[in-house]
C-alpha cells in the first residue's frame, strides 16, 4: 500500500494521506447514495483518497441501479466512456457496485470488458480483498447476498455533503416482492439494523453539526429489531423477546427525543406496513417531519393485484384519510407505474381518479420496464405499446403538476420553517432549502447562513418551489 502517515499528535487522530486515488458514482436510490459512503469508508481504509476528478483515479467505482432498462443503459454508456482513460493508464481499475452487479454477475465481465471488479450490494466489507486481487492483474466478483449484513459497525463518509442534511440506512432489502420489481433480487431478503448503531451514527451527525437526517430503507414501516436476523423469523422467538422488541414507530420516538433539534425524516412507506402508530408518533413530535412518501403505483385494484400489492385502492385511501386526519399539515408523495402489462384504459382512468382525489404534493412517475427474473416477466406479456405506456405518462405526469401547482399555491400566504441547505442554483443571493413538508423554498440571504432554521413568509410559488421571505429564526 503506498499510503503516506502522518501522526498530527499523540492522542489524537493520525491523518492519512493516500497515493492511489478512488471516484465514485452514484445511480438510482438514495440508499444506493447511502451505500457509496459506506463503501468510500471501507476504501479509504485501504489506501484510497476519494477525488471528483476522473482523471486522477486509480479506480473507478460506479454504484448502479436495475430498477429500469433505462438506468442500466445509462450505466453501459458510462463505462464505454472508461475506455480512452484506461488505454491512458494501464494501472486504473474499473469496479461495478450494486444491484445491476447483483443481477448480472459474472456476466457483466464477459459483455462489459472494461470491468474488472463486480461487487453486490451486500458484498462490500469484502472490497479489500476484492481489490488486492485486481490490483494483481485478477478480476473479481463477490455478489453473495447476507441474511445479516447491515453495514451497522461502518462510519460512512460523507460523500458530496452539504454538512446539514444526511441519509441513514436502518433496513436493507425488501420482501415484498411487488411483481414488477427487481429490488428483492438484487437487495436481498429485508434486515433491520441494530438501533444503537443507528443513533450512534446520528450522534456522530449532530456532533458536526447536521441538521437533518433522512431514515433508510426500501420500507423503512417494516423496521424490526428484536436482536438481529430476519422479518420473517421474529414470529419464532419468545413473547419476551416480541415485548422487547423495536418497530418503526419505537424507532422514530427514540431518535426524535434523544435528538430534540435534528429534523427527522424518513423513505420509503409501503401503504401496507405504515401503521397507526407511526402517524401518530409523527403528530407528537415537532422534530419529525409531516411528509410522507408513499407509493401507491397504480389506482387499479386488478393492477394492484396483479402487480401484488398488499392493499387495495380502498384501503390506501382510506390510510391517506387518516394521515390528514392525524396530521393536516402532512405533505404525500406517490410513485407510479404507467402501462403494466393488461392495464386498460379503464384501469388508468382510475389511476387519475386516486390522483385527483389525493392531490399529492409531488410524485415520481415512470413507465413499465420489464426486469428480466421478475414474477411479472415471467407471468405477464409486456403487451402496452411504447405509445400507450408515453401517452398516459404524460397524462399522470401533466396531472400531478397541476396537483403540485395546487399544493404550492395553498402556501402562498403561510410562514413555513426552512432548514437553509445551499445557495439556490438560480441565484448567488438566494439561499434554497425544504420545508417540513419536502417542497423547496428560495429566499433572500439577508442575515442567514447554511445550517439555519428560518421562518419564511411564502409569497410566490411554481409547481416545485416556494419563493418568500425569511421573518426571522424559527425557535429551533
Ligand atoms: N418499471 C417501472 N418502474 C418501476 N419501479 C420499480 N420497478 C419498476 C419497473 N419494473 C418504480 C416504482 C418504485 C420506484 C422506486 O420505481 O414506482 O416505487
Ligand atoms: Fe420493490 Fe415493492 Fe420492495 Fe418497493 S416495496 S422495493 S417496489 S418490491
Amino acid at each position: 500500500m503506498n499510503a503516506e502517515i502522518q501522526i498530527l499528535n499523540k492522542e489524537s487522530t493520525s491523518t492519512v494521506t493516500n497515493s492511489k486515488k478512488f471516484y465514485i458514482e452514484s445511480y438510482g436510490c438514495q440508499m444506493n447514495f447511502a451505500d457509496s459512503e459506506v463503501v468510500a469508508s471501507i476504501v479509504s481504509k485501504e489506501g484510497y483518497d476519494s477525488t471528483k476528478n476522473l482523471n486522477d483515479a486509480d479506480l473507478i467505482l460506479l454504484n448502479t441501479c436495475s430498477i429500469r432498462d433505462k438506468a442500466e443503459q445509462t450505466v453501459r454508456k458510462r463505462l464505454e466512456g472508461f475506455n480512452k482513460l484506461k488505454r491512458n493508464n494501464k494501472n486504473l481499475k474499473v469496479g461495478v457496485l450494486g444491484c445491476m452487479a447483483e443481477r448480472l454477475k459474472n456476466k457483466f465481465l464477459e459483455e462489459e470488458k472494461i470491468v474488472d471488479l463486480v461487487v453486490g450490494p451486500d458484498a462490500y466489507k469484502d472490497l479489500p480483498n476484492l481489490i488486492k486481487e485486481v490490483n494483481e492483474g485478477r478480476n473479481a466478483v463477490n455478489v453473495i447476498l447476507s441474511k445479516d449484513e447491515t453495514y451497522g459497525d461502518i462510519s460512512p463518509i460523507r460523500l458530496s455533503s452539504n454538512g446539514v442534511t444526511a441519509f441513514v440506512s436502518i433496513t436493507r432489502g425488501c420482501d415484498n416482492m411487488c411483481s414488477f420489481c427487481v429490488v428483492p433480487f438484487t437487495r436481498g431478503r429485508e434486515r433491520s439494523r441494530d438501533p444503537k448503531s443507528i443513533l450512534e451514527e446520528i450522534k456522530t451527525l449532530v456532533d458536526k453539526n447536521y441538521k437533518e437526517v433522512t431514515l433508510l430503507g426500501q420500507n423503512v414501516d417494516s423496521y424490526l429489531w428484536y436482536g438481529g436476523g430476519l422479518k420473517k423469523d421474529f414470529k419464532k422467538i419468545s413473547e419476551l423477546r416480541q415485548k422487547t422488541s423495536i418497530n418503526f414507530s419505537k424507532l422514530l420516538k427514540l431518535v426524535a427525543e434523544t435528538f430534540p433539534l435534528l429534523r427527522v425524516r424518513f423513505s420509503t412507506s409501503n401503504p401496507q406496513d405504515m401503521g397507526l402508530n407511526v402517524i401518530v408518533t409523527m403528530s407528537k413530535y415537532k422534530n419529525i417531519c409531516n411528509h410522507i412518501h408513499l407509493p401507491v403505483q397504480s389506482g387499479s385494484n386488478s393492477v394492484l393485484k396483479a402487480m401484488n400489492r398488499q392493499h387495495t385502492r380502498e384501503e390506501y385511501l382510506s390510510l391517506v384519510k387518516k394521515i390528514k386526519q392525524i396530521i393536516p399539515d402532512c405533505s404525500i408523495s406517490q410513485d407510479m407505474i404507467t402501462g403494466f402489462p393488461n392495464e386498460t384504459d379503464k384501469d388508468h382512468e382510475l389511476t387519475l381518479e386516486l390522483m385527483c382525489k389525493v392531490k399529492y404534493d409531488f410524485g415520481y412517475m415512470f413507465k413499465y420496464s420489464e426486469r428480466p427474473g421478475t414474477f411479472a416477466a415471467k407471468k405477464y406479456d409486456d403487451n402496452i405499446s411504447e405509445l400507450i405506456k408515453k401517452n398516459r405518462l404524460q397524462e399522470i405526469v401533466d396531472l400531478q403538476q397541476k396537483h403540485s401547482n395546487h399544493r404550492t399555491n395553498e402556501y402562498i400566504g403561510k410562514i413555513v420553517e426552512v432548514l437553509i441547505e445551499k445557495e439556490s442554483k438560480k441565484s448567488s443571493n438566494q439561499w434554497s432549502g425544504r420545508n417540513q413538508q419536502n417542497t423547496v423554498v428560495v429566499f433572500n440571504k439577508e442575515i442567514y447562513k447554511i445550517g439555519d432554521f428560518v421562518k419564511v413568509l411564502i409569497n410566490n410559488c411554481t409547481s416545485a418551489t416556494l419563493i418568500g421571505e425569511a421573518v426571522g429564526y424559527s425557535n429551533k
